[in-house]
């Protein structure tokens, strides 16, 4: 039996203390809309240990096989979240939500995998990497690794090539902001951004001027503004457009892909607009939060109902979340992350007297694929068949873990998950399955409701019963490689072919 995640003072609603053995390994689901990337289909789907084994019309099955009616409801591949920090260190604290408990929550909300930042120890990346090893342990779903890279010199450089070729990590941070903690200098990023490159390694950035956000945070506390707002005041749009800007244009001149983690602002999503238009192979993923949320809680009287949607780059002002949507829905951003990073009352209220102590960071991993299809689904900015692409299978395919995730297909792994379109949902902290004592989206309803998680072959979350179970996740190793290197030797040599042939100087100099 399995009870050491039961532990004594956390609360996870209905979770039943499952047991690691026996789980239910033949699974039809009958009669459902199976929806992929690029197209859904009335179909049954059967599961036998762990994969997806037929896709087809009247499946028939023996009387061991569990069967779940899915008729009239939808299919699909459960979601991936790009972007999330469990058990993360960070300002002075540590996330309060660690890898099984943010995962058995992510599960109940119909995500089956996520990927998570190891964040190097004293810049080291084979010491970062040991660490989270350690954190994901008792991991409930399946998860991969992005990795910061936090400093620059040799060992550094050898060791993102045994991340890449050992580790199953295909993907490297790079902070603008964070001052004196996590950023670096536009130099490490040409060098990171050339390693990258040879690696097959995807670069992704933080865009906010770190230089710039410390001034302005100066700004603020030399005005007396030391609440909340004040974190938003002194990090305005401009400071994102630019680091965004300027981190497009170096990857540009390094000639590699570019990945923009949470793309808060119209700012910033207009640098990318721009770039792609004129070619440039650059991913923008906006977070929910980004999506759903205005800055105007930020001036709440009440520190900490304010404090809770304190996060970095900050949430806009209104008109911003719209403009985000209308990109996502146009394809100018490509898949929807959570920066989930959570921080409960106690822990936000470090930076009661002063906003630059609160910790950074909002929850998101138990409600982003409910607030996508609420949000861009129900009100008809994005297609079904879109909505798997945005919350599943681009993911995979830009970490390249296609189709073994991000699709139902026969060998696909059985991460899957039934939405029922006419059901609603409700948040609230008091029913969420997170550690975290507060949610920025409390009292939110909407329209369509996972009511069954399947991961791995197993059943975890039916009729709003949840049974997640440490050890049942595993870690999922990613290629380098993926589709946006292609054709990148050919733009190089045509790059050097354009460069005017050298001019043969004599030395001997006439006037
Ligand atoms: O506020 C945030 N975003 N916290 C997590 C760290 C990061 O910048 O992604
Ligand atoms: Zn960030
Ligand atoms: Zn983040
Ligand atoms: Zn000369």
């Amino acid at each position: 039996s399995n009870n050491q995640f039961c532990d004594a003072g956390t609360a996870y609603g209905k979770l039943a203390c499952g047991t690691a053995t026996a789980p239910t390994s033949k699974i039809l689901i009958k009669g459902g809309t199976v929806v992929n990337a690029h197209h859904k289909e009335v179909s049954d789907v059967y599961i036998e240990d762990g994969i997806i084994a037929a896709v087809q019309k009247n499946i028939v099955v023996a009387d061991d096989v569990k069967i779940i009616d899915a008729t009239g409801k939808y299919v699909m591949p459960g979601g991936i979240d790009p972007h999330t920090h469990l058990a993360m260190e960070f300002m002075g604290t540590e996330t309060i939500d660690d890898f099984f408990s943010g995962q058995a929550a992510a599960l109940a909300g119909g995500t089956t995998m996520h990927i998570d930042f190891v964040i190097p120890v004293d810049g080291s990346l084979s010491a970062g990497y040991e660490a989270y090893v350690k954190k994901a342990e008792r991991s409930a779903m399946d998860y991969g690794f992005h990795m910061a890279i936090t400093k620059w010199d040799d060992t550094v450089s050898r060791e993102m090539e045994v991340m890449v070729k050992e580790k199953g990590i295909n993907s490297f941070k790079f902070f603008m902001a964070y001052k004196g903690s996590l950023m670096i200098s536009d130099e490490l990023l040409l060098e990171g951004f050339k390693k990258c490159k040879s690696l097959g390694a995807l670069a992704m950035v933080h865009a906010e001027n770190g230089d710039a956000v410390f001034e302005g945070q100066k700004r603020m506390i030399e005005l007396g503004i030391t609440g909340p707002e004040g974190h938003a005041l002194s990090r305005p749009p401009a400071l994102e457009g630019e680091a965004t800007s300027r981190a497009i244009r170096l990857a540009g001149f390094v000639n590699t892909p570019l990945y923009v983690v949470h793309v808060m602002s119209i700012d910033a999503m207009e640098e990318i607009a721009k770039a792609r238009k004129s070619g440039q192979k650059v991913i923008g993923e906006p977070v929910v939060s980004g999506l759903e949320l205005d800055d105007s809680i930020l001036w709440d009287s009440d520190f900490h109902r304010a404090a809770k949607y304190v996060m970095s780059p900050p949430i806009r002002a209104p008109g911003h979340s719209k403009a985000l949507q209308a990109a996502l829905s146009t394809g100018v951003l490509q898949l929807v992350g959570t920066d989930h990073c959570t921080f409960n009352s106690t822990q936000k209220a470090m930076g009661i007297d002063d906003f630059r102590k609160i910790p950074n960071g909002v929850n998101g991993l138990e409600e982003r694929m409910h607030l996508v299809w609420d949000t861009m689904v129900a009100s008809g900015q994005l297609s079904v068949t879109e909505f798997v692409k945005v919350t599943s299978s681009e993911c995979a395919r830009i970490f390249n873990i296609y189709p073994k995730k991000g699709a139902i297909l026969v060998g696909s792994d059985a991460d899957v998950i039934v939405l029922n379109p006419n059901s609603s949902f409700e948040i609230s902290a008091k029913s969420h399955h997170y550690r975290t004592d507060t949610n920025v989206y409390e009292g939110r309803r909407g329209k369509g409701k996972v009511e069954v998680t399947i991961a791995g072959g197993r059943i975890v979350w039916e009729e709003e019963e949840l049974k997640a179970v440490p050890g049942w996740g595993k870690y999922i190793k990613m290629a380098p490689f993926n589709y946006l290197f292609d054709g990148l030797e050919r733009a190089d040599a045509e790059y050097l072919s354009s460069l005017r042939a050298p001019v043969m100087r004599s030395s001997i100099h006439t006037t």
